[in-house]
């Protein structure tokens, strides 16, 4: 599979929206925190897929908002599962030269989830290969309301004129300032729905929507989606005849 994939033109930015790990254990009788824990082995099958390959940015959406919603327990196991994970994979990180970067409201995450956070932000900044930004206490409602607010302050004290804004001077007060727009974005699962995922960046991304589950999914299934992706054609409103 990998080799049907062209190198010279692979998404320079991958999205997921890694879903389905309750419905994973259920099938199997397991509590969910257990088809959590059997999420974080695709996390690093994918992020090794996406560095071998050479894709650039690649952005897991890995706890929203509205998750604050769920119940306690499951709430704190995935915070624990986090802090585990990123002293897991710093390693993974560094063996590959990849730089982590975080996007949400950070302030939100319990001390030791931020504290463990910024470590590693901190010692995979000079990584270059690829980087990888998680999605945590994320919600892109709630990124621009933050970047409007930011915004309208800046006018209202004269940083910068009405006349100024444009789409760069948004991009520029969005979370993802340093990041290029999505080119794929991916849900397992079988769900068909963003649940309020980078919903400015995705403007032009093309879509993949798979029924596996995130814990089943592989390398493999990355490779599909790639090759999916690159059987398109992305018109950007033009006619194909433009294109060529
Ligand atoms: C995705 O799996 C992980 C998070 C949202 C944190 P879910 O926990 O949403 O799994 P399902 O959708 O209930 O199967
Ligand atoms: C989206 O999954 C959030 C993450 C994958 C982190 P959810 O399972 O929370 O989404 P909904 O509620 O089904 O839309
Ligand atoms: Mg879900």
């Amino acid at each position: 599979m990998k080799d049907q994939i062209n190198t010279d033109r692979l998404p320079k930015h991958i999205a997921i929206i890694m879903d389905g790990n309750g419905r994973w254990a259920k099938q199997k009788g397991l509590i969910r925190a257990i088809g959590h824990e059997n999420g974080t082995k695709s996390v690093r099958q994918t992020v090794e897929a996406c560095a071998e390959l050479g894709v650039e940015n690649l952005t897991l959406y890995a706890f929203s908002t509205e998750n604050w919603n769920r119940p306690k327990l499951e709430v704190e196991t995935l915070m624990k599962l986090l802090v585990s994970s990123l002293k897991k994979e710093i390693k993974t990180l560094q063996d590959n030269n990849i730089k982590l970067n975080a996007i949400g409201n950070l302030s939100l995450l319990p001390k030791k989830v931020y504290k463990e956070l910024l470590e590693v932000i901190d010692k995979t900044a000079n990584n270059s290969r690829m980087t990888l930004t998680l999605a945590l206490s994320y919600g892109s409602r709630e990124e621009l309301v933050q970047a409007i607010t930011e915004i309208s302050n800046k006018v209202k004290n004269n940083i910068i004129s009405l006349e100024s804004i444009d789409e760069s001077v948004i991009n520029k007060h969005l979370y993802t300032q340093n990041l290029p727009d999505v080119d794929l974005l991916i849900r397992t699962s079988g769900e068909q729905r963003i649940s309020n995922f980078l919903l400015w960046q995705i403007a032009y991304a093309e879509l993949f929507f798979t029924k596996v589950l995130w814990p089943d999914f592989t390398k493999q299934h990355l490779y599909d989606a790639i090759i999916d992706y690159q059987k398109r054609e992305r018109r950007f409103g033009k006619t194909s005849e433009q294109l060529s």
